[in-house]
């Protein structure tokens, strides 16, 4: 196959941020994507449907003329989240779900959650209401293992909030290890796993095998490859719960390229090509369209884009190392292997 038209893929996580960033992030995404839902760990971060509401319309700012993209807002789960506030916010179509950080996961996670009998009822409303939870999956106690934190978090985070909150519709968001991959499985229609871009490319060698290379670190952080291998058959298995959430997460190299850097990789300008490449090796182009652009949808029982976008096998097709922002250069997620896979729209 050199010729391969789909839907119009969406992304299941993303991270726009705000100011001179998301201007120059936003058109990278609004290019192949279609909807996006968007992280709110801005700073101060997205609580209430206001915050949610004004947000989304500085995104639209944001957006290229005639740009063909939906941002999907979230709300940030805090213990002093407000029910009625998160029902209304979706009743109104402000909102499509709600982000749980466990407290101090990842980037901006300090107002998440610590106390988990202190956001029940939002929870208990939430499952009433149909309104999706997409979880960052990882414990954060000092005495676990950075490597074993989504594995531990299934365990004693999420199966018992799943099970104290029967109904409740759960996003499994950036699985990284085949822990998670089974967990999914075993589970009924109300969970859904995303899996990103990077996750399917990089094991956790890339990071740290010849010298420590900080635009391949992120979190959850990539785990050894038997994991890598697990998220590329549950990627590219046709299983409907499973689907594409890029977490594209940009830091400007000044953040990353430093004694502690920032987790996070910027994946939107060339994730269609990389998945395409991905899909062309595990011998699953034909289910490329699932993952990327049928399965997000159906999990969110909002309709597949109508548009399309084609995608070309060819020479390489060479994508910017980094892009300039207003805040200083950003690099571009590096594949390390040629891509063949040129998309355009229509
Ligand atoms: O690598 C990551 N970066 N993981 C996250 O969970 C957050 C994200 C960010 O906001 O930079
Ligand atoms: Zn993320």
């Amino acid at each position: 196959m050199t010729r391969l038209t789909i839907r119009r893929p969406d992304d299941w996580h993303l991270h726009l941020r705000d100011g001179a960033m998301l201007r120059a992030v936003a058109p990278e995404s609004a290019r192949h994507f279609g909807r996006a839902i968007v992280m709110p760990n801005l700073v101060p971060p997205v609580v209430t449907g206001a915050q949610a509401a004004a947000y989304r319309d500085r995104i639209r700012a944001a957006l290229p003329e005639g740009a063909d993209f939906t941002p999907l807002m979230t709300l940030y789960l805090t213990e002093d989240s407000d029910p009625a506030d998160v029902v209304a916010a979706h009743r109104d179509d402000i909102v499509t779900a709600v982000k749980l950080y466990p407290a101090g996961a990842t980037t901006n996670s300090a107002s998440g959650v610590r106390d988990f009998d202190r956001v029940r009822g939002v929870l208990e409303a939430m499952a009433e209401a149909g309104i999706p939870l997409c979880v960052h999956g990882e414990v954060t106690d000092s005495d676990i293992d950075i490597f074993d934190r989504e594995a531990v978090f299934i365990d004693r985070v999420l199966d018992p909030i799943r099970r104290a909150t029967p109904g409740l519709r759960v996003v499994m968001e950036h699985i990284t290890t085949s822990d998670a991959v089974a967990y999914a499985r075993e589970q009924g229609d109300d969970l859904g796993a995303t899996i990103t871009t990077h996750h399917l490319i990089i094991n956790r060698n890339a990071i740290l095998a010849g010298g420590i290379r900080p635009h391949y670190y992120c979190l959850p952080v990539a785990k050894r490859e038997s994991h890598r291998l697990a998220l590329r058959e549950a990627a590219t298995s046709g299983e409907t719960r499973f689907f594409l959430g890029t977490d594209s997460a940009p830091h400007v190299d000044a953040a990353k390229e430093t004694g502690c850097g920032c987790a996070g990789i910027f994946t939107a300008p060339n994730t269609m090509s990389i998945l395409a490449e991905v899909f062309e090796q595990e011998d699953a182009l034909d289910r490329l369209e699932g993952f990327a652009s049928l399965n997000g949808p159906g999990f969110y029982r909002l309709p597949p884009n109508e548009s399309t976008i084609t995608l070309e096998r060819g020479e390489p097709v060479a994508y910017p190392a980094r892009i300039e922002t207003g805040d200083g250069p950003l690099t571009v997620f590096d594949p390390m292997m040629p891509l063949h896979w040129r998309v355009s729209a229509g």
